[in-house]
């Protein structure tokens, strides 16, 4: 079986994502937080693979994305960044790393940049971290935007629940938007915003919208592979699709394992020296 890759397919950049835009062709983004699940996902054509700060949940399991460390978030692009041969991959600046003070911001991102070899970061939040955009910006490294549910604002938030769905928190993400757009972002995820809303954003900004949990009229979408894979299994919110049940199928592959462990059927004689 020849994979994606074979067909010698350039290398996604943020210039692609904008002509992908232009030219109507939708964006397939995941994320990934390590080599062997990003090489599948590279191979199966994904355009732009998200090192997300959700690694907090799903690979580390605290339950809110706050506790993350740069440190942690370099580990996981490091491994990312080796097995993507054609995806963009971005990078998450995790919270308390960016918000306060674009000195600060800037060292994070350049360590991001340097340590990983990725291609971009994506930051959270509109007009209140207007300075550290620009200053990554002016260094020249791709910064993408997420509005709408910031994860790393829950404390704030109080919870994962639908955001923007009354008029002043429309307006100001139809702002903020239009801002990260001008300031030159690359793209900008929304996160679990009325589906109008989001399609409004979408005509109104040139740089691609990639939706999760935003509708269908985005320029790309993107899902946590754990989640949209099944092996997530206590997490099935509305805007995700289940395409497997791996949690279930690993756990039987792995049991099968035990069984034949403890009943000394593996290994078998061409199993061995
Ligand atoms: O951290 C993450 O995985 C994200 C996506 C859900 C967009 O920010």
């Amino acid at each position: 079986m020849s994979s994606y890759n074979e067909s010698a397919k350039p290398k996604v950049t943020t210039a692609s994502l904008m002509k992908m835009k232009a030219s109507g062709e939708k964006i397939a983004c995941l994320t990934s937080y390590d080599f062997t699940m990003a090489q599948i996902v590279d191979g199966a054509g994904i355009d732009f693979i998200l090192v997300g700060d959700s690694a907090a949940n799903v690979m580390m399991g605290y339950d809110t994305t706050v506790p993350i460390t740069l440190d942690d978030m370099i580990t996981y692009a490091k491994g990312v960044v080796r097995g993507a041969k054609r995806a963009l991959v971005v990078v998450d600046m995790p919270f308390g790393y960016y918000q306060g003070c674009p000195d600060i911001a800037l060292a994070s991102a350049v360590r991001i940049m340097k340590e990983t070899g990725a291609g971009a970061v994506k930051m959270e939040g509109g007009s209140e971290i207007r300075e550290s955009i620009s200053r990554i910006l002016s260094a020249g490294i791709p910064v993408c935007g997420h509005l709408g549910l910031t994860p790393q604002s829950v404390n704030k938030f109080g919870g994962y629940g639908v955001r923007a769905k009354g008029e002043a928190e429309a307006e100001k993400l139809l702002a903020d938007a239009r801002m990260l757009d001008e300031m030159g972002c690359f793209a900008i995820v929304l996160e679990k915003i009325p589906a109008a809303l989001a399609a409004r954003v979408t005509r109104e900004v040139s740089c691609p919208v990639i939706g999760i949990g935003a509708g269908s009229e985005v320029d790309g979408q993107i899902l946590v592979v754990q989640d949209m894979l099944g092996m997530n299994r206590g997490f099935s919110p509305k805007f995700m699709r289940r395409y497997g049940d791996f949690g279930d199928q690993m756990e039987q592959a792995l049991s099968r394992y035990v069984d034949n462990v403890k009943s000394v059927d593996f290994p078998n004689e061409s199993e061995q020296y």
